[in-house]
């Protein structure tokens, strides 16, 4: 066999001919780039001076540079004079992490928590994971491993989506399916044909909700609209799994983004959730985040933690160290909290303001004709602009405007500064 190897030369190879043989990846194809990450590379290589990157979905400050939060250095410090161990942790992470970060979601007074207040044990399970993409992917798993509804291991996500989610659930063995969500049209909610598609998919179906700020189109549900939602997930019995990457991004303020969820959860609703510090708390790299699922009782929690853990250890044993500590320190510490609340309103305010801005040159300045409304309706991060990949194409060829190809911006990508240049850039290509 190695001598039948050893005989397919390979022209191009580094190695000295005795030591040739094919490559146990000579078949491997070259696969496509990711479509968010091959902007930001298109936009290194660009050496035009105003070249923009609203490709990546990361805060950046009024100068358009990365942020770290004050209430963040502040808790790196107190951590750094702890001097604390660099010990693994459980498998399912740091436990003050965990409460702590449960309780920004579901609310501290949440039933399925305040059992644990009331000595009886916690009703939802906990697991910290490497951020949401992490959370997404153990939930992936522990439903292809355990969801035995009459939906079958099939999981429904909204048209459009976050770019991974299809990846995230495709490799974790489920099928992926669609509901309408987005209508072009008004650049709005297709809130019918929402509800229609709910209605109309199998009972006991596995659904996927951004629980606010939706990424790529930044429309959300209004709150009566999330009530209509969740009545039709239980009238068909739907399991319902909550994407929230976003709390506190969209309005400014946590509680109030965490409306959908806690809604569902005071309905009855037995959630999955994942859950990100990336956006809200700027700790994009350092992969902290939350699964976790509420349970019926505490028997049945105990059951499947064990199976959380089981299904975690093989994937990568425990998860890292220094991010929760972070998040743990400023959500523990009161006044640290309180900075960080602030912060996460400036930077949500700041978002909004850069829509405004935007919407106001390309209708005042460059008297554009279109309607611009949807760019102060949507909320979060991203914008879905309506541009037409050709546009994009555009943007990006004659303004250095990168930006993926469904004509998505991310508003934190803009800055006072440039924001003029934006539109007028997006007036010259919808003329
Ligand atoms: C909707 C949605 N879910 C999950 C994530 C996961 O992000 P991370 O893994 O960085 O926490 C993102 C990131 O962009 C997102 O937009």
């Amino acid at each position: 066999m190695l001598r039948a190897l050893q005989s397919v030369r390979v022209a191009s190879s580094r190695y000295p001919s005795s030591m040739r043989w094919m490559s146990a990846w000579a078949h491997v194809q070259q696969g496509p780039p990711d479509p968010i990450l091959g902007v930001t590379e298109a936009f290194k290589a660009d050496s035009n001076p105003k070249k923009m990157n609203l490709g990546v979905g990361a805060y950046r400050d009024d100068n358009g540079k990365p942020y770290v939060l004050r209430c963040v250095r502040k808790a790196e410090k107190v951590l750094n004079d702890l001097a604390l161990d660099k010990e693994y942790l459980g498998i399912t992470g740091l436990a003050g992490y965990t409460k702590l970060a449960a309780e920004l979601a579901y609310g501290a007074d949440s039933a399925p928590l305040k059992n644990g207040q009331a000595s009886e044990p916690n009703l939802i399970v906990t697991s910290q994971s490497l951020s949401g993409t992490g959370a997404l992917r153990i939930g992936g798993e522990f439903l292809n491993r355990f969801y035995k509804g009459a939906g079958g291991k099939t999981i429904y996500l909204p048209t459009p989506s976050w770019g991974n989610h299809g990846n995230i659930f495709r490799d974790a063995g489920l099928e992926v399916k669609q509901y309408r969500y987005y209508d072009k049209a008004t650049k709005g909610l297709d809130f019918d044909g929402l509800v229609e598609d709910l209605k109309t998919i199998p009972a006991e179906s596995i659904v996927l909700l951004h629980a606010c700020a939706h990424n790529p189109t930044g429309v959300d549900p209004t709150q009566e609209q999330w009530k209509k939602i969740s009545t039709v997930c239980k009238e068909k019995g739907h399991f319902v799994f909550f994407d929230m990457a976003y709390q506190g991004f969209a309005s400014g303020d946590p509680t109030k983004d965490a409306f959908a969820l806690r809604h569902f959860v005071e309905q009855g609703h037995r959630v999955m959730l994942a859950q990100s510090f990336a956006k809200n708390l700027g700790l994009y790299g350092e992969r902290v985040g939350l699964f976790s699922i509420v349970t019926d009782s505490a028997e049945e929690a105990k059951r499947v933690d064990s199976q959380v853990k089981i299904l975690v250890r093989p994937m990568y044993s425990n998860p890292p160290l220094s991010g929760p500590r972070i998040v743990k320190e400023v959500l523990g510490l009161e006044e640290l909290r309180k900075e960080w609340e602030d912060e996460v309103r400036f930077m949500a305010n700041r978002i909004i303001s850069m829509r405004q801005q935007l919407r106001d040159h390309l209708v005042n300045t460059y008297k554009s004709t279109h309607n611009w409304d949807h760019i102060t309706s949507q909320i979060g991060m991203f914008c879905f602009t309506g541009l037409k990949p050709e546009q994009v194409d555009r943007l990006r060829s004659e303004f250095s405007i990168y930006l993926t190809r469904d004509g998505r911006i991310s508003i934190a990508g803009i800055t006072s500064k440039n924001v003029q240049y934006l539109a007028e850039g997006i007036h010259t290509v919808t003329k």
